[in-house]
């Protein structure tokens, strides 16, 4: 039997060694303060958003909601950013994806002070990242390298190979898991032989969005395996991008859908906007 990574255990034990900080930015007075934007209602975001709220709640950190119509003008989020860039009593800022069609996320993202961007989606957080220089780094990605470290799973010297390039989790894991001395493959939908590839794996990262699309075949014996997907199937039920069932026996250890990366996610954006609260300025000189 493989071995469960429990992200949700994990992601507890993080955050409870937060809040320990947290108390002592308090002691400080220094009140750890993220405002969280949400435009329209897409129900999914609209889960995330409130299961970011909680765990700010539980840390202690104070959050800001923001809630604006789904038919929003971009002027009018640009000036909900600007007034938060402003506020120094804001350490963190979360505009949460994706944004209705009319609004250009990009611009939204710039337009975030990179010394807010908790999510690290501005290009100036993307680039530090690229170069191994400090900065906020994604959270679903940061979160991947800490459930690793956490479940004693060396990452130096393996094949590691990342379904998916998106900006969000595909680019920004791969290039963790190469300045943890990974060999890293990034795979995608013109991938030719991805089965091939996958079997080559220690390390499998599926980051796509597609139910079930990693099968036991395409697995080799002892890997390990992190599933980001996050997939609602007709009768109501999540699944992730690997065939959990069928591939955990293959695996030496596999993380669950829900309860593996997702919770680390959240604990990674409290650990951004802690230091973001902690040391912000010092982070960019
Ligand atoms: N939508 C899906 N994942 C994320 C995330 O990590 N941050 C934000 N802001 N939106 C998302």
């Amino acid at each position: 039997m493989s071995q469960l990574i429990d992200g949700k255990q994990i992601a507890k034990d993080i955050k409870d060694e937060l809040k320990k900080e947290i108390q002592q930015l308090k002691n400080s007075n220094i009140e750890p303060t993220l405002a969280v934007i949400l435009v329209g209602e897409d129900p999914a975001s609209q889960i995330y958003v409130s299961n970011k709220k909680k765990a700010c709640a539980y840390v202690g950190i104070r959050s800001l909601s923001y809630e604006l119509p789904g038919d929003v003008t971009e002027e009018e989020l640009l000036g909900v950013i600007e007034e938060l860039n402003q506020r120094e009593d804001v350490h963190g800022i979360l505009v949460q994806l994706p944004l209705p069609a009319q609004i250009e996320e990009e611009k939204i993202l710039m337009a975030i002070h990179p010394e807010k961007d908790v999510d690290g989606f501005h290009p100036i957080n993307v680039g530090a990242l690229s170069i191994g220089k400090e900065g906020f780094q994604p959270c679903t990605a940061a979160g991947i390298i800490e459930l690793l470290k956490r479940s004693q799973i060396t990452i130096e010297g393996k094949h590691c190979v990342v379904v998916g390039r998106s900006n969000i989790v595909g680019k920004p894991v791969s290039l963790l898991l190469i300045q943890e001395n990974g060999t890293v493959t990034i795979c995608h939908s013109k991938t030719k032989n991805l089965k091939d590839i996958c079997r080559q794996a220690d390390i499998l990262v599926a980051a796509v969005g597609k139910a079930n699309m990693i099968t036991s075949d395409m697995v080799k014996d002892g890997a390990v395996l992190i599933d980001v997907g996050v997939n609602r199937l007709e009768n109501g039920k999540v699944c992730g991008d690997i065939d959990f069932e069928n591939c955990k026996e293959k695996a030496s250890a596999i993380t669950p859908v829900p309860g593996g990366v997702g919770p680390m996610t959240i604990a990674m954006l409290l650990y951004n906007c802690i230091q973001s609260a902690k040391n912000g300025e010092e982070l960019f000189v």
